[in-house]
């Protein structure tokens, strides 16, 4: 089952709880958080603090896709705030398998986030520990960027390894989802679609997330 996570990075942050509702309405389901700290990647964002009112106005999963340095400092405070999926970095953790612990730890749902660069060869050991692997189909730090092609070679690829290794962590892609790319990218075997542009770009979050994810449920065939 295919689901759409509106990543607010391109909501109005001054209505962030109207735009939260509207992406829920056009069949959001889980709502994802793209939080930067101007070290790992060249911009910032928001953290804990922007968790926690999210946690009151939405009763969605929250997804806190963690684009930090340093991420185990930082994971006991999104926990607090009321995250409950979090993701790192393979590259910005330097003792990866403790990070996952600690999400674990914390009674959040781990994942395990890759750059384009990144070969998911890499995550081998660690896959029976998360929830999801986050694949970047463009390089993090902004939205409504081109998605980049051999992002789908690594989607089937993870999908091969769940099935070799007898796994169920779901699939997420991030960065690039639109209407030109969300069918190759969910029959390549992708059920989590992260959508930032695409769904707030254009003012009318309700509507277009609606039309993506029924872009992406037909390309799918549910
Ligand atoms: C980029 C973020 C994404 C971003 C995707 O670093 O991780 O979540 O919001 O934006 P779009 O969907 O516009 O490519
Ligand atoms: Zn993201």
């Amino acid at each position: 089952m295919v689901e759409l996570l509106p990543s607010i990075l391109s909501a109005d942050f001054a209505h962030l709880a109207d735009q939260v509702a509207a992406a829920e309405r056009g069949g959001g389901t889980v709502i994802h958080v793209d939080v930067m700290d101007g070290h790992f990647v060249p911009n910032i964002t928001i953290g804990p603090p922007v968790v926690k009112c999210l946690r009151k106005v939405t009763k969605l999963p929250l997804d806190c896709h963690l684009m930090i340095e340093n991420p185990d400092e930082f994971i006991p405070a999104f926990a607090e705030a009321g995250a409950d999926w979090v993701s790192v970095h393979y590259e910005a953790c330097r003792h990866l398998h403790r990070s996952l612990e600690l999400i674990a730890g914390h009674g959040m749902k781990p994942g395990v986030v890759v750059n384009p660069a990144t070969s998911v060869e890499l995550l081998h050991e660690i896959l029976p520990m998360v929830h999801h692997v986050l694949v970047m189909s463009v390089n993090p730090g902004f939205g409504g960027q081109k998605f980049i092609e051999f992002s789908l070679d690594k989607i089937r690829r993870l999908v091969q390894l769940r099935q070799e290794l007898g796994l169920a962590f779901r699939i997420e892609v991030d960065g690039g989802v639109a209407h030109d790319t969300v069918a190759r990218i969910v029959q390549a075997g992708a059920d989590l679609l992260v959508a930032g542009n695409a769904v707030f770009g254009a003012g009318q979050p309700e509507a277009d997330a609606r039309a993506l994810l029924a872009a992406a449920r037909e390309a799918a065939g549910e």
